[in-house]
């Protein structure tokens, strides 16, 4: 049975060993139609592994991986809707862009004028159709890509499976190649899975990322959740910059927690989790630009007091590093919102400084 309610791919407490290591530790995820979802983590998380489970070129030790309502337990590769797009294009280099796309359908039995077809519309579809008569070594790194994308996408699959796809590309190409991956996920409504170590790259492409570490998986959330609301230390690290700090709780009101932060001689306002309880220890991260910077003190909730030690100024912003009397470091970004010679920055090279931030911008992690 096919088209079943509910998430079009469920992964079910998967693992994977290879003898003794488990490369896959008991991943559960839900995935829906037509969405780009990245798998981001580190070298040798397991990315490659899961993706793999899911093409079928490994089977797990432990869990189901259902597609599309099937159970895919001893369904092979090229029974299953899917199709793996590996990280080298591995495009024939002796085949012109159009018998390359082609190649992709060399299974599928249709005529040679739907076989032709297929192709003029996967053509189109990455814009490639003047440079159909080319061979890989005639095009861009960037044309290359897209032509990889189409023999791939040929074959009509449910599931695109694309590892590290853009990984090939100098940075200002995959920039302007993530839209386009993103256009033609579109247009083409099949549901992608993305894997890549690139944090802005999984923010950027996708609607959800699984963030993850060691053969788990973290944290599941949109690019905004897991940044503004990360579920642990790992998570609040690996997304983004960030200081931490330890702390614990004082005192619990509402939704308000009280946190003595050592590091900044004081106790803060901060917004609560569930989970909290007084006397609890806690991590505090402040995300740079949820601290403000200022050398005059402000009238806020949370003040605490540093010492520049250094700043870097790009332009339109900068980003300070306070050292705080305890000697911890504190990052700080200031828009530099007046036109002016340096002296008119908000602060200096060890100016002393009042740094402060909003009750619901500290974040608590007990993870
Ligand atoms: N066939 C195998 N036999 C033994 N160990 C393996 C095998 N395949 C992968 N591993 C191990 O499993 C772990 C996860 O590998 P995987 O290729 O999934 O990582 P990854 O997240 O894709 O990393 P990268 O970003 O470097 O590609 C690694 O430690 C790897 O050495
Ligand atoms: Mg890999």
């Amino acid at each position: 049975m096919t088209g079943e309610p509910g998430p079009f791919i469920r992964i079910e407490g998967v693992s994977k060993r290879f003898g003794t290591f488990e490369a896959v530790k008991d991943v559960n995820l839900t995935i829906d139609k037509g969405e780009i979802f990245a798998l981001l983590g580190g070298s040798g998380c397991g990315k490659t592994t899961l993706l793999r489970m899911l093409a079928g070129f490994e089977e797990p030790s432990a869990g189901r991986i259902f597609i599309d309502g099937q159970d895919m337990a001893g369904t092979p590769p090229w029974d299953r809707a899917v199709h793996m797009m590996f990280q080298s294009y591995a495009l024939f280099p002796h085949m012109s862009v159009e018998r390359n796309i082609a190649y992709g359908l060399k299974h599928e039995r249709l005529t040679t004028a739907q076989r032709r077809d297929r192709v003029r519309e996967m053509l189109d579809l990455v814009q490639l159709t003047q440079f159909a008569e080319r061979k890989p070594h005639q095009i861009s790194g960037g044309q290359r890509q897209r032509v990889a994308l189409a023999r791939a996408l040929a074959r009509q699959p449910k599931l695109l499976l694309l590892d590290e796809p853009l990984a090939a590309l100098d940075k200002k190409l995959r920039e302007h190649t993530q839209f386009e991956l993103m256009s033609i996920q579109q247009r083409t409504g099949v549901t992608f899975i993305v894997v890549t170590h690139d944090q802005e790259e999984a923010m950027t492409l996708a609607d959800r990322i699984a963030v993850m570490d060691r053969g788990t998986v973290r944290q599941v959330g949109s690019a905004g959740e897991i940044y503004e609301y990360p579920n642990s230390r790992f998570v609040a690290g690996f997304i983004g910059t960030v200081s931490t700090f330890p702390g614990r709780v004082v005192r619990l009101t509402g939704d308000l927690a009280e946190i003595d932060i050592p590091a900044m001689n004081g106790t803060f306002a901060a917004r609560a989790v569930p989970g909290l309880t007084e006397g609890r220890n806690v991590t505090v991260a402040l995300r740079p630009e949820k601290v403000q910077i200022s050398k005059i003190c402000p009238d806020a909730v949370n003040v605490f007091e540093g010492q520049v030690k250094d700043l870097a100024y790009f332009g339109k912003d900068s980003l300070y590093r306070v050292t705080l009397p305890a000697g911890d470091l504190i990052l700080a970004h200031a828009v530099n919102a007046r036109r002016g010679s340096d002296s008119d920055r908000t602060a200096d090279w060890d100016d002393k400084v009042w740094l402060s931030f909003e009750p619901a911008s500290a974040i608590l992690l007990t993870d």
